[in-house]
Parts: structure tokens; C-alpha cells; sequence
């Protein structure tokens, strides 16, 4: 058993710090890879997702340190290009490690990423992509094989869609091709431009990351180099939100807010007064919610796909009807039938759900069907009334950083209820 018990109805209030951004420290992490010597990575959050990253970084012949929030990865000495399957089982996103291995041995193999809880999640145009930069894959009996026989030119290579992995695996790996790549239609995501600070540092040409066509001109190679993770914008959607559902009144500290403008045109929209002040966000919640208008997940910079289980918590409880569009993946309502255990209103068509906001939830028993379907599911106990029970915490340990501690400091009445641990 590994749960959190929840009694729903109490106001949030006071200061929260938020973590490091997930999604920037993981494909940062792979980089080192490529970027040979010692690599000092700072405000990586303390997630098994990054402890996913760090066991296949040791794997492949890295020397890494974990000071707290500090990762410290000596990649002088890579060892292998291979990645056995039960490292990359670990961790959906490890296919990452495709460009960085490739950019630093000329060849790699790893198993299929495979599917999630929230969609297949093909890989094909990171393939596609690698393959325009002279990478040769053969894909058989679920794993990659990769090899460069006449190494890495620079290409111009343009998503079909702007995929966040697709454009790292191009960044990370472009970085010491032969030439020039130009990326038309790249993600935009702040992650894209935190990975491409970081690799500049190491001595890569990248310009444009964060708009729509990257200009990569390709060096012989990269050294170590420091870094400072970006905040993650998720997690402090998370907060804002709980906030925004407790009627509380919150300070989040080390925020970028124009990572997070849809959320926060949204929570004002639906009632919500939010300040900012450089890195600091005040929000101070309304007694009751207005309903907000159609939520549709879009790239960045529209509304982020990993916000959209969160705000589906908020609409539940608004006064009126709020229509929510799925755009990006294919079956990320997977929250909505635990949400409806709570009494919430949510009828779902496809990818939109139109969600009645009640007067009350009223606590449930749960389980987390995915890493931010479970958060929206806790932010539901913390409004409901009663005692809650969150179980299958171990998705919502891959992104949130000390979330049961950081909600009790701010009022919260939340437990976590962990297996005895037996010996033997
Ligand atoms: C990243 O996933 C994030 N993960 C996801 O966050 C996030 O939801 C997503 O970007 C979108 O913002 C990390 O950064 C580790 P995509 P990624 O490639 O890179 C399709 C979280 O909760 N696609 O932009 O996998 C794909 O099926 C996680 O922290 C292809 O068809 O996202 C999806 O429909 C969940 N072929 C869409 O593109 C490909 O080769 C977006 O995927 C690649 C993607």
C-alpha cells in the first residue's frame, strides 16, 4: 500500500517553493553524454524520474554525484552504447538517450520507449530526424539500433509536428554533426531553450531555440559545463491551482510567470487575483470559481497538455460549464471516471470533455491513472469534503518533489501511508 489520505476542505495559504522543471533536467541530464567532463547541473528536482536518468547515465560509464538539488555527471569515460531494457523500461522518456549516445559514439542501441498511460507515444520523428543527420536504425523485435558509418552531417529537417522530444533529440545530437541544421517547426516549450542554454555552455552554436526554426552549426565537441534548471511551470500550475480550489491564498516562489500565461489568464478569467513580482506569484482564490471558457491544449506557448488534468479539477468545482479539448495526446482523460468518484459533472466525447462544475466534492477513494492525472486527483481530496485516499503514488512520485511536505506547509491535511517495510 503507498497512498496519501487526505482531509479535503481546508484553506491553502502561505509560500511555496517550486522544484526544478522535470522536463528540462531530464534530456539536460542525457546531454552530459555528449558534453565530455565534468558537468554541474543545479535545481534538479529529486524525482524517481530522475533517478531513472542517473542509473543510465552510471550505466553507460558516467560518474555521478547527487548533492540534494545538485547533480555533478563526469562523462569522460563512456563505456557502452547500449541501454538493456530494464533502464529503459524505467523511464518512458529515455529515448532521449538515442542523440546523445549517438552524438558521442557514432552508434547506439536501446529497446522501444513503448506506450504510457496517456497515449502510444511513437517515436517516429525523432527516427525520421535522425536519420536526415546520417544516422542509420534498423528497429527489430522492439529495440533501436543506430550507427553512423559516415558520422553526422547537418541537414535542414522540418517536424511534421512540433515535437518536444523530436527537437531535443535533434539539438543534442546536431550539436557535433558535420555542418549546419536548420529545425523548421521545433517545439517552443522553455525546456527547448534551458536545453539550449545549457549546451551553448558546453560550447555548442545553437540559435533560435524557443522559436519556431533553430539554426544548429555543428562543432567538433563539447565540454562540461554548469547550469541552473529553469523552474518547472507545471508544478507551479499545480500549486496555483490548489490554491484556486481551496480558496486559498498562495506565494510561489522561483516562477518564470511567462511560462505560465494560459494557466494564469485562465484562473483570472475564472475569478482568481494574481500578482507577479520577477521570479514571486501571489494568487488569492475567490470563494466560488467562475466556470472558464474552452480550454484546448495546445504546443507552447497555448495551454500546456500537462496542465489540462489540473484545470479539469478547478472546472469541476466553477459555477457553470467548461469545455475541455485534448488536442496533443490521445487518451489523457484517463483522470475523468476518478474525478467523477468525487461527484464531479464530466461527460466525455472523444477528446473533449464538457465538465458542470458542482457545489461540493465530496471525498473519494482513488487511484492515479498517470503522473498529473494523480496530482489533479490529490488537488480534488485537498477541495473535497472529507477523508480522500490517493493510492498508486508511484506516478505521482516520477514529478512531484517533496508534494506532501510542500502542501502540509501550506495548510494541507495530508498524509502519506506507506508499505511496512518488511525485511528479507
Ligand atoms: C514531452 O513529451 C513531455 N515529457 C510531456 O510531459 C509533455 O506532455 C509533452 O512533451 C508535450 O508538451 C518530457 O519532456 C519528458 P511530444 P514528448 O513529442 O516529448 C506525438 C509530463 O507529464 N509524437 O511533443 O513525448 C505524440 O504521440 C509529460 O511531464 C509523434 O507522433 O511529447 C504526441 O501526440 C507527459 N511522433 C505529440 O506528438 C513522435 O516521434 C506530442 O509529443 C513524437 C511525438
Amino acid at each position: 500500500m503507498n497512498e496519501y489520505r487526505i482531509a479535503g476542505g481546508r484553506r491553502l495559504q502561505g509560500t511555496v517553493h517550486v522544484q526544478g522543471a522535470k522536463n528540462s533536467a531530464l534530456p539536460i541530464l542525457a546531454a552530459c553524454v555528449v558534453c565530455r567532463g565534468v558537468n554541474v547541473i543545479h535545481n534538479c528536482p529529486q524525482l524517481s524520474d530522475i533517478d531513472a536518468t542517473i542509473n543510465i547515465l552510471r550505466h553507460l560509464g558516467c560518474k555521478v554525484k547527487v548533492e540534494a538539488n545538485t547533480v555533478t555527471v563526469d562523462s569522460t569515460d563512456i563505456v557502452t552504447d547500449h541501454v538493456p531494457d530494464h533502464l529503459m523500461q524505467e523511464m518512458r522518456s529515455s529515448v532521449i538517450f538515442l542523440g546523445a549516445i549517438a552524438a558521442r559514439t557514432g552508434n547506439a542501441s536501446l529497446s522501444l520507449p513503448g506506450g504510457c498511460e496517456i497515449g502510444l507515444r511513437p517515436i517516429d520523428l525523432h527516427l525520421d530526424a535522425l536519420r536526415k543527420l546520417g544516422a542509420q536504425i534498423t528497429e527489430e523485435g522492439g529495440h533501436i539500433y543506430l550507427d553512423c558509418p559516415q558520422g553526422l552531417q547537418g541537414n535542414v529537417i522540418s517536424l511534421s509536428f512540433p515535437s518536444v522530444g523530436a527537437t531535443e533529440n535533434v539539438l543534442i545530437t546536431a550539436c557535433v554533426a558535420k555542418g549546419t541544421t536548420t529545425l523548421v517547426n521545433a517545439a517552443r516549450e522553455p525546456e527547448i531553450s534551458d536545453l539550449a542554454d545549457f549546451l551553448n555552455r558546453c560550447g555548442a552554436r545553437i540559435s533560435g531555440a524557443g522559436e519556431g526554426i533553430i539554426t544548429i552549426e555543428g562543432v567538433s565537441s563539447l565540454h562540461g559545463a554548469e547550469h541552473i534548471v529553469i523552474p518547472d511551470r507545471i508544478v507551479a500550475a499545480t500549486y496555483m491551482i490548489a490554491a484556486a480550489v481551496t480558496h486559498g491564498d498562495v506565494i510561489l516562489q522561483n516562477v518564470i510567470p511567462a511560462h505560465i500565461g494560459p494557466v494564469t489568464a485562465l484562473l483570472q478569467e475564472s475569478g482568481c487575483d494574481i500578482a507577479v513580482k520577477e521570479k514571486k506569484l501571489r494568487i488569492t482564490a475567490t470563494e466560488k470559481l467562475r466556470a472558464m471558457s474552452t480550454i484546448r491544449t495546445m504546443p507552447y506557448p497555448g495551454f500546456p497538455t500537462d496542465a489540462q488534468a489540473l484545470m479539469m479539477t478547478a472546472c469541476s468545482v466553477a459555477n457553470g460549464t467548461s469545455v475541455v479539448i485534448e488536442t496533443i495526446f490521445e487518451s489523457r482523460f484517463r483522470h475523468v471516471p476518478e474525478l467523477c468518484r468525487f461527484g464531479a459533472d464530466i461527460l466525455v466525447d472523444g477528446r473533449i470533455a464538457v465538465v458542470k462544475g458542482v457545489s461540493q466534492l465530496l471525498a473519494a477513494n482513488v487511484a492515479a491513472p498517470d503522473l498529473r492525472g494523480g496530482a489533479a486527483l490529490v488537488l480534488a481530496g485537498l477541495a473535497a469534503e472529507g477523508q480522500t485516499v490517493v493510492r498508486e503514488l508511484q506516478h505521482i512520485d516520477r514529478g512531484y518533489e517533496a508534494f506532501e511536505s510542500r502542501l502540509c506547509n501550506l495548510g494541507a491535511d495530508i498524509r502519506r501511508i506507506e508499505d511496512e517495510k518488511t525485511d528479507g
